[in-house]
Formats: structure tokens, C-alpha cells, sequence
């Protein structure tokens, strides 16, 4: 669809397509600059599907920080059948989305702890003036290369997008219908169980995000109820093969008691103090199966498991986990367990 918004923005291609919205890579005639425009679905101005598109403007309008995507302006567009559709007009994010990038591989551990420190500063930011995403999930991290993409080798960062299930932390609103949006994958146990969220939620569902990077595998795939329902009966297979720095880190992340989880701001510095000096984070070992039968180094599952299986037994991780690590300024480091939490 090739289409002018306000007489400024000249939409060229389709750039991907959510639950609520398709977005454009598009040209800013005023300013000479490419820019990237959601266009919402039409909607009558009084439904939810409205609501949700006036709340992610005006959230994203007061946000700013180099973790989020910017917002540049905002307007309505109305097609030839009179049907009006609001859009958004936002910085353009040249790579890919996170959910592509993991369709081709996993990402490298030490990737994984810098892409975790980055996005977990971002939620720190948007924690601290009292907005909770709800959303967080691989379609709406966009992942870009600063400086020239290719041989310059520069790392990858990400940026969060699509605030449109975000809200203020004590808006009094309904949460049901937001959060059954496109997947359950990532929701958080109070998410799925449809009562009030906080920040802690966002670290659910990061903590979901980075062990699907490490591992490349969804830990509560399927539908919708499947998925849903499975995170309130479980915990997330966390395997021991990931070593004890991310083992720690994720079974305290994905805790069902959202109180036993971290901050945004204490996972940034865990995993930036202790990624960026080598000396944790930034290596894991072999799944069992890729493992060579001489590997050294390898974690292995205990004997009488399953390939990948933490041996968790359900149980929200509390004192063993977080008692005899080392404290760094604020941040508890969780120590290595001396042996799997359940065995004996
Ligand atoms: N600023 C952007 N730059 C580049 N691609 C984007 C940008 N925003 C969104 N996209 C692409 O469009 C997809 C849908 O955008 P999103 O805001 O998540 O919409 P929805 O609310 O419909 O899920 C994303 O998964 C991403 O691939
Ligand atoms: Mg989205």
C-alpha cells in the first residue's frame, strides 16, 4: 500500500504486521528522512481497540530513553471508503525484530547478557515513571547494529516497542482484555490469571525472552490456553547446561511469586557488571544433545532426568537459591548451587 499520511509521509513497504496495526517503512518529505509509521486498524472512536491506540500514543509521547523506539508525531488517516485509522509516526528500526532473528538461531550467550542489560535498563526506565509494558516478547524488540551493519562488527542492540497493552501501574482498568493479544508465550503467571500487574511482570516475561535466546527453544509453546495455563502449573525448564550464572539468574526472574523476582535495575547490573568483564554470563555450556562425548567444560542434567530438564519441581525458588552468593554494591549474585535444588 503506497499511501501519503498528513501530506509529510509517503509509505513505501511493509515492514511487519501485530495483532492491532501494520507498519510501513515510509518517507518524511518534510525532513528528507526515512521513518517507520504504524497505522492502526480502523476503529470506531469508542471501543477498546480506540482506548488501546490513545493509550499507547499518549504513553509513548512522555517516554524517552536510547531502549525504546521514539515517537515523532502522531495523526489520523482517512481511507477512500471514509473509514478513519490512526497512526503513529516513530524512528526507524533498520534490523530485524527479535522473533526473526531467533527463527534462525539462537544468539550467543555474551549477546544475550548485553541484549538483557539493555532491555532490562529500559524497563528500569519505564518502571520508575510507573508504566508497566505487559508485552514484552521477541515481535516487539527490534534489533539493530549502530554504526555501519556489517563489517564493523559492532554488537547488537535492541529497542522495545508497541506500548499497546502498556499501562500506568495504578490505572484502574481492566487487564483481561489486553493481555490476550496475539501470543501467550510470554505472559506472566498474574498476567495469565488475569489480575493486577506490576513491573515484575515485564521481568517474567524477559526472563522468558532471554532463556528462549539462549536456548532457541519457546519454554511455554502453543496456543493461547495451552500456553497460558501451563506457566501457573510450572516453572519454565531452565536446563543446568546454561551454568549456574544463568540458571540463578532466570529461575529468579520466572519465580512465580512476582516478589521474589529482581528488579529491572538489579538484572542490568548483574548482567553488566558480570557479562562485560568475562567472568560470567557470557558463556554457557552444550545442550546435551550437541554436546560432544569428550566435552570437558559441559554441564550435564544429573543421571535419571530428562535431556534439558532443571529438575525443578515446581517450587517457587526462594532461600536455597539466593542464600551464600556474593553481593555486588546492591545486587545479589546467586551463588552456584552445590548440587540440583530437588535432588534428594
Ligand atoms: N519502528 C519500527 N521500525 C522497524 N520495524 C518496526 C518498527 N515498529 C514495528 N516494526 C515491525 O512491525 C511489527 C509490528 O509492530 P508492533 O508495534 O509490535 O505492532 P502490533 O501492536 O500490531 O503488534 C514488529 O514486530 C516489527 O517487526
Ligand atoms: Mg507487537
Amino acid at each position: 500500500m503506497d499511501v501519503l499520511l498528513a501530506e509529510r509521509y509517503q509509505t513505501t513497504t511493509l515492514l511487519g504486521v501485530g495483532g492491532a496495526a501494520s507498519v510501513y517503512r515510509a518517507v518524511d518529505r518534510n525532513l528528507g528522512r526515512d521513518v517507520a509509521i504504524k497505522l492502526f486498524n480502523p476503529t470506531m472512536s469508542d471501543d477498546d481497540e480506540y482506548r488501546r491506540q490513545h493509550t499507547e500514543t499518549m504513553l509513548l509521547s512522555t517516554l524517552n530513553h536510547p531502549g525504546l523506539v521514539a515517537l515523532h508525531d502522531a495523526g489520523m488517516y482517512e481511507d477512500a471508503d471514509g473509514r478513519a485509522s490512526g497512526f503513529l509516526v516513530m524512528e526507524l528500526i533498520d534490523g530485524e525484530d527479535l522473533r526473526k532473528l531467533l527463527k534462525k538461531s539462537p544468539l550467543q550467550a555474551a549477546e544475550v547478557a548485553q541484549v538483557g542489560a539493555d532491555l532490562a535498563d529500559a524497563l528500569a526506565y519505564i518502571h520508575s515513571q510507573g508504566v508497566v509494558h505487559r508485552d514484552v516478547k521477541p515481535a516487539n524488540i527490534l534489533m539493530f547494529h549502530s554504526g555501519d551493519n556489517g563489517d564493523n562488527d559492532t554488537r547488537m542492540y535492541p529497542k522495545l516497542t508497541d506500548f499497546g497493552i502498556a499501562r500506568m501501574v495504578d490505572a484502574t482498568m481492566a487487564t483481561a482484555a489486553g493481555a490476550t493479544i496475539g501470543t501467550a508465550n510470554y505472559l506472566s503467571p498474574e498476567q495469565a490469571q488475569g489480575i493486577a500487574v506490576e513491573g515484575s511482570s515485564d521481568i517474567y516475561s524477559l526472563g522468558l525472552v532471554l532463556l528462549e535466546c539462549l536456548t532457541g527453544e519457546k519454554a511455554f509453546p502453543g496456543p493461547i490456553v495451552e500456553a497460558a495455563l501451563a506457566r501457573l502449573l510450572r516453572d519454565p525448564v531452565v536446563p543446568l547446561w546454561l551454568g549456574p550464572d544463568w540458571v540463578g539468574l532466570l529461575k529468579l526472574m520466572t519465580a512465580r511469586d512476582p516478589l521474589v523476582r529482581p528488579s529491572a535495575h538489579e538484572v542490568a547490573l548483574l548482567l553488566r557488571t558480570h557479562s562485560d568483564d568475562g567472568s560470567a554470563f557470557s558463556v554457557v555450556g552444550l545442550p546435551p544433545e550437541s554436546a560432544p562425548s569428550t566435552a570437558p567444560a559441559v554441564v550435564r542434567p544429573p543421571h535419571g532426568r530428562q535431556p534439558g530438564e532443571s529438575g525443578n519441581t515446581g517450587e517457587i525458588p526462594t532461600g536455597g537459591m539466593i542464600t551464600g552468593g556474593v553481593t555486588n554494591g546492591n545486587v545479589h549474585i546467586p551463588a552456584p548451587p552445590s548440587r540440583s535444588p530437588s535432588l534428594g
